[in-house]
């Protein structure tokens, strides 16, 4: 058995988290200047089924059988293995190395759970359709964070910016003009799993208030879509905005992330907005391409632990209703 390695993108929420995991419409993106990669080594020779797992980025070595049920690596692996119908798994080196924060709303969890499926499965000799390896991503998914959504998992599974509407087979996106987001980290965490939690408490308290929040994201996302289709830049940018003022009338946002969406608006970004569960992780911003690197600026300045560039590429596919 040959070596297998799968690489895949970040990701980020354009418009929408929170909404979709009551059914309203969300848009995300991949990042493609950050990646995970999983490479699968064989270990022949050995007497007994051994299982490694090596991130790459800390040197830090575990074996399978010493960890805990509940842990990720384990709990992902169980999955495949029920999803492939195999009984066991042949001995062998599981490497991973990543340049995606984790907890950062960037997609690491979702990353690891698709490159995980789709390795291991190539490994063992399955020639899985995307779709597959999307719904084991998702199921991995489920053992991190109880409820997902699934825009994670599916966005970085097709690589491709995506509309979703949780439950529906996802509409890929034809982006008319490629924009610039510049992507900056708050340096705080918060577990995706809290902040999903504390919307779901507010919405059974107070679940008109909470609905009428979640109904106003999910028709930025509707407009978003236009706009992206189109090339309004300056919509788009508007749009993200009122999605974070939204997403803190939620009570997702924090200090922090307000004041760096206020820097960058302030900066001359078309818009700002958090991006993923919120109350730490990342902000992004749309920005003019020129003013990218002066904005970087801007946003250290402001208190960002770290900023980078990305650019969101127009896709192959056009949307498929
Ligand atoms: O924090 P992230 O990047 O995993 O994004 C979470 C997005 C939510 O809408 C809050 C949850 C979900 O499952 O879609």
């Amino acid at each position: 058995m040959p070596a297998i390695s799968a690489k895949v993108p970040g990701k980020t929420i354009l418009f929408g988290e929170h909404a979709v995991v009551y059914g309203y419409p969300a848009i995300a993106v991949p990042i493609n200047s950050i990646h995970l990669k999983t490479t699968i080594i064989p270990l022949p020779g050995k007497s007994h089924e051994e299982i490694k797992f090596v991130d790459t980025n800390s040197g830090k070595e575990l074996l399978l059988n010493d960890l805990n049920q509940g842990h990720t690596f384990k709990a992902a692996l169980r999955t495949i293995q029920e999803g492939l119908s195999v009984n066991h798994f042949p001995s062998m080196e599981i490497r991973i190395s990543s340049s995606i924060p984790s907890s950062a709303g960037l997609g690491s969890s979702a990353a690891l759970a698709v490159a995980l499926s789709r390795s291991v499965s190539s490994f063992l000799g399955f020639k899985l359709s995307e779709e597959k390896i999307n719904q084991f991503a998702y199921e991995i998914e489920k053992h991190q964070h109880g409820t997902p959504s699934g825009i994670d998992n599916t966005v970085i599974t097709y690589n491709q910016p995506v509309y979703y509407i949780k439950g529906r087979p996802p509409q890929f996106i034809q982006i008319s003009n490629s924009f610039t987001l510049l992507i900056a980290d708050s340096g705080l965490r918060t577990p995706t799993r809290d902040t999903v939690q504390y919307v779901r408490q507010s919405y059974e308290r107070n679940r008109t208030e909470v609905e009428g929040i979640l109904n106003q994201i999910g028709d930025i996302s509707q407009k978003a879509l236009t706009a992206m289709q189109g090339k309004d830049i300056c919509t788009i940018g508007a749009l993200m905005s009122s999605n974070h003022a939204l997403l803190e009338k939620l009570g997702v946002s924090n200090e922090k992330l307000n004041n760096l969406v206020t820097a960058a608006q302030n900066s001359g970004a078309y818009g700002a907005k958090l991006c993923g569960g919120g109350r730490g992780g990342n902000i992004i911003a749309v920005v003019p391409p020129e003013a990218a690197e002066s904005l970087k600026d801007e946003l250290l300045n402001a208190g960002a632990v770290n900023c980078f560039v990305s650019t969101v590429y127009s896709n192959r596919e056009g949307v498929k209703k």
